[in-house]
């Protein structure tokens, strides 16, 4: 998390750098800063608690300069403090830094290296700055000293630094934190994302870990740490600047919910021919062949979305699956089956947790796939294979899209691999069909918008906790529907195994409690799930029940759309996206940033 942008070579840096942040917003919006330059010694450092908005009503005209650096902040070491808000300052104020990451033993440079220094706050990122600036003072040139921190500094790290004394050049270095370069007319740019600068150009250059880059006006130098040069090429984004609009909507969440029919068409336009048949790599499908086991590790909704495609993988493949917590996984792996293959599910394909299983699967010489929404993105490259989502970027910092768009993308994996192995429900599960289907239920749920915000305008606008309930698919269900509901409507919300509710926390429902009960699937297990929905009602819960078309009985609140049941969960998330976004909206929060998250959290 935390964004960075810089820019060098244009006279607009101000304006560049803040339009940068205001796109890098969701990596982090606890505190941002600039630091522009005009010439040698020249420049401003501007920071601000708060938001972007916040910083940019501290920015006079008189702050401008043809390069920058900018940086919005998810506090890790110190709080959301204007010290501690980035750009840092080495000791004698000659050096400028942002940093995305973590330092992990800037404690230890600090015993070392920086005997009298004075640091202004408490983050890591001040020490690195306050080390090269040392390195400087002792002899060093500015490359050399840069270098022999990079060698000395442990952890995650994106760092941009400028030289007050000539501020043609930015140095930029990075390990494990995402960072890239963009390539202008006249100037260039380094960012976290390519969303941020695509206002300014669309051709971007990779940076790998462990590399430095020497960006002026018109010149990218890329090297190893060892000074090695390293030549690369660069690669033009696909990204539209209508894309990262908010258009007419009042919140990216809404938006982002309601492009979800158009999402599954896009995927059915991309995973399969116009002949219906599936347009899947088959490598990826001879990989998934070949495993006796499919792990899948993802973080978040994402981790979510692994287990709402779970049975359908395991009936179409007939290969068992099992879900991991990337942050438990990437320290803790137990043991795997003979012939693993690893799904890193994630939206933004930049989370650390996920990356780091992903280098400990690589270093095992497991085959890997990841699937994501963003090209590029570290776990992309670094997996074996990759799957995109193309359901365009997604900014709400609670995911929507993206979740239903991974169910998706796996069943043609699923459906793929099925075929593959000649296996008859596989061949006969006719997914494009049954796709338009989901994306014709999805319509018809979100119509229906004005009565889902009654319902929880009665159920959700002033309760401190809820639970949802759910059996097999449902339950999976439940987990990511008070995800969604706890991340931005801070309803302390548990998504619960209907059956299991009974074996102990049912003692926590009383009068008016909120229970959202989800029912789809079979008959008998309806019946079951309607009995635990009796129980928890008999003893005082405000009950709402979220039920498959078929199953529904008089009563019931929110009906959806019957679709194939394999798919099922894709249909029944869609109204509790809605009763996470009404419920926040009527609380009163900010929909799309809530408090304390990241969109791409790229710490461990
Ligand atoms: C963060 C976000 C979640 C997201 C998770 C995984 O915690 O706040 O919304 O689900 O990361 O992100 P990924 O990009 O890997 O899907």
């Amino acid at each position: 998390m935390c964004g960075i942008v810089g820019v060098v070579g244009n006279r607009n840096a101000t304006d560049i750098l803040m339009q940068g942040l205001e796109k890098l917003e969701y990596r982090g919006y606890d505190s941002a800063g600039i630091y522009v330059v005009n010439g040698a010694n020249n420049g401003r450092l501007i920071k601000s608690v708060g938001r972007i908005a916040d910083l940019r009503a501290k920015i006079g005209i008189d702050v401008a300069g043809s390069t920058g650096i900018g940086h919005t902040r998810w506090a890790t070491h110190g709080q959301a403090t204007e010290e501690n808000a980035h750009p840092h300052t080495s000791e004698t104020g000659r050096f400028v830094l942002v940093h995305n990451g973590v330092i992990e033993n800037y404690l230890q440079i600090k015993e070392v290296y920086l005997e009298g220094h004075t640091l202004k706050g408490q983050t890591d990122t001040e020490i690195a700055v306050h080390l090269i600036g040392q390195f400087v003072t002792d002899g060093l040139s500015v490359l050399e000293a840069f270098k022999k921190a990079l060698n000395i500094i442990e952890g995650s790290y994106a760092f941009a630094l400028v030289d007050s004394e000539e501020p043609d050049t930015i140095y930029v270095a990075k390990n494990k934190s995402p960072l890239l370069i963009g390539l202008g007319e006249g100037y260039n740019m380094v960012c976290s994302d390519a969303m941020a600068m695509i206002r300014e150009t669309s051709e971007f250059m990779e940076i790998h870990d462990k590399e430095l880059v020497i960006l002026t006006k018109d010149s990218v130098t890329v090297s190893d740490y060892d000074g090695n040069v390293v030549e690369r090429g660069s690669y033009t984004a696909e990204l539209d600047l209508s894309d990262i609009g908010k258009g007419t909507y009042p919140y990216y969440m809404l938006k982002e919910i309601d492009e979800q029919p158009t999402v599954m068409r896009k995927l059915i336009s991309t995973y399969a021919d116009t002949d219906g048949n599936m347009n899947v790599d088959p490598e990826i499908v001879k990989t998934v062949q070949e495993a006796d086991r499919i792990y899948i590790l993802a973080a978040g909704t994402s981790y979510n979305a692994g287990f709402a495609s779970k049975s359908m993988l395991e009936k179409l493949t007939d290969t068992p699956v099992e879900l991991g917590v990337a942050s438990e996984w990437g320290y803790n792996m137990p043991l795997l089956s003979k012939k693993p293959m690893f799904i890193l599910l994630s939206q933004s394909g930049e989370t650390a947790d996920s990356r780091q299983v992903l280098v400990k699967a690589n270093a095992a010489g497991i085959p890997s796939l990841t699937v994501t929404n963003v090209p590029g993105s570290t776990l992309s490259r670094e997996a074996t294979y990759t799957m995109l989502l193309h359901a365009g970027p997604e900014i709400a910092v609670a995911s929507t899209k993206a979740y239903t768009a991974q169910v998706a993308a796996l069943a043609f994996l699923a459906k793929a691999v099925g075929e593959a192995n000649g296996k008859q429900e596989a061949i006969d599960f006719d997914l494009v069909h049954e796709l338009s289907i989901v994306a014709q239920s999805i319509e018809a749920t979100l119509s229906e918008k004005d009565a889902i915000a009654e319902k929880v305008q009665n159920l959700l606008s002033t309760t401190r906790n809820a639970f949802y309930i759910g059996r097999g698919n449902d339950y999976y269900v439940a987990m990511e529907a008070s995800l969604k509901l706890k991340e931005i409507s801070y309803i302390q919300c548990e998504g619960f195994a209907a059956g299991e509710l009974k074996h102990g926390t049912i003692s926590l429902i009383e009068e008016g409690t909120p229970v959202l009960g989800l029912i789809s699937s079979s008959e008998v297990v309806a019946a079951h799930t309607r009995g635990n929905i009796q129980e928890v009602a008999a003893r005082g819960a405000h009950v709402l029940t979220i039920v498959e078309e078929g199953l529904n009985k008089e009563g019931d609140d929110i009906i959806v759309n019957k679709v194939h049941p394999f798919l099922a969960t894709i249909a029944m998330v869609i109204p509790t996206q809605l009763i996470a976004y009404f419920a926040s909206l009527q609380r009163g929060l900010d929909v799309d940033k809530p408090r304390n998250l990241a969109k791409a959290v790229t710490v461990e």
